[in-house]
């Protein structure tokens, strides 16, 4: 490892995947988040965005991802403004060159969800980003969720410590009546997760594939990071001696964006594919349950294991706006932060 030092500045940076960011990175990034949860929960003032704005723009719904940012914006001291693409002129065609630089000069970031459609969100942001005069945060795309990776590797390492080289993680797909899921939070953990050390088995029925560049991309994570990344079409297989689980629904790549009943309708040959206590038992005794939430309860999970002694599905929720806030302090704010460089960003 390369001992030297430099500052971080990190101040108009975008976030739209965690390959673009190196460890060390990652790890500043934690550990600002940390930080404004100590100081959230010890109501200590931090006001590092004070009178600045962050427009979100909302391709798809959300629970803990608008709130986690609304919310994070007025403690950081600024104002997020929620904005639908319905209501804007998005829906009119308008492109995302102008939309990108209108919205930079009234503000200072742009945060974009457009995760339902395979080949469009990521690039919209990247177009936007490519025009903006100001950081674009990726809130859910088609290909990644770094804002929800980034909270799940702070939760692990809240409750498994700081070196997790070595530790098994089953990523599984799990069947799911409510809709076809997005494909971008198992893709974001088998990339981001062997990076640290982590062995990462993912499990789905054939039809479940994921983008083949993220199956490379965690391929090659985990040889570069020392992990390992193996697939399974079976989800017993994948939870033997976990240690952590994190089984979810998501859509069938090919008609996600043209035809999501087909998603629905093909899953129900796989309503099998449930986390429930047996399951459970196949991994390590004190094995963590996580879940990005929203959970389809009795369908992805039973309702013994989601609020089971295993389950850390609200502490992962709750860094969700921890995580948000060390996103947007540091990509928005003059925060200088030396680190120990350890690598170079992924390609
Ligand atoms: N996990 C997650 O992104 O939740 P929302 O869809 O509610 O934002």
């Amino acid at each position: 490892m390369n001992s030297e030092t430099k500052k971080a500045l990190f101040k108009g940076r975008d976030w739209i995947t965690t390959q673009e960011w190196t460890e060390a990175e990652l790890d500043i990034l934690l550990d600002v988040a940390a930080d404004l949860k100590r100081k959230f929960k010890g109501r200590v003032p931090h006001r590092y965005l004070a009178d600045q704005t962050i427009f979100l723009m909302f391709f798809d719904k959300s629970t803990r991802t608008r709130n986690s940012f609304e919310a994070g914006m007025t403690q950081l001291g600024g104002h997020a403004h929620f904005l639908t693409a319905d209501v804007m002129q998005v829906s009119h065609g308008e492109s995302p060159k102008d939309t990108g630089i209108i919205l930079s000069s009234y503000g200072h970031a742009i945060a974009i969800r457009h995760d339902l459609v395979p080949g469009e969100g990521n690039a919209y942001m990247r177009e936007v980003a490519k025009w903006a005069d100001a950081p674009v945060i990726n809130m859910q795309c088609d290909v990644d969720h770094p804002c929800q990776t980034l909270a799940d590797l702070m939760t692990i390492r809240e409750q498994r410590g700081r070196n997790l080289r070595g530790l098994k993680i089953a990523v599984s797909w799990a069947y799911a009546p409510s809709y076809a899921k997005p494909l971008s939070v198992p893709q974001g953990l088998i990339m981001l997760m062997p990076r640290f050390g982590m062995d990462v088995v993912l499990a789905h029925p054939p039809e479940y594939n994921l983008m083949p560049e993220t199956m490379q991309a965690a391929e090659e994570n985990a040889r570069r990071g020392g992990g390992q990344f193996r697939v399974v079409d079976n989800m017993d297989e994948a939870f033997r001696d976990a240690d952590v689980v994190i089984p979810k629904s998501w859509g069938c790549l090919d008609t996600m964006g043209s035809n999501p009943a087909e998603s629905l309708r093909i899953a129900k040959q796989y309503t099998n594919w449930i986390c429930n206590r047996e399951r459970m038992q196949l991994a390590k005794p004190d094995v963590l349950y996580m879940h990005p939430l929203p959970a389809d309860r009795g369908n992805e999970v039973t309702d013994e294991v989601i609020d089971g002694p295993n389950s850390v599905v609200y502490q992962e929720a709750e860094n969700r706006l921890h995580t948000a806030k060390a996103i947007m302090a540091l990509t928005m704010a003059d925060l200088e932060i030396e680190y120990a460089l350890q690598s170079e960003p992924r390609p």
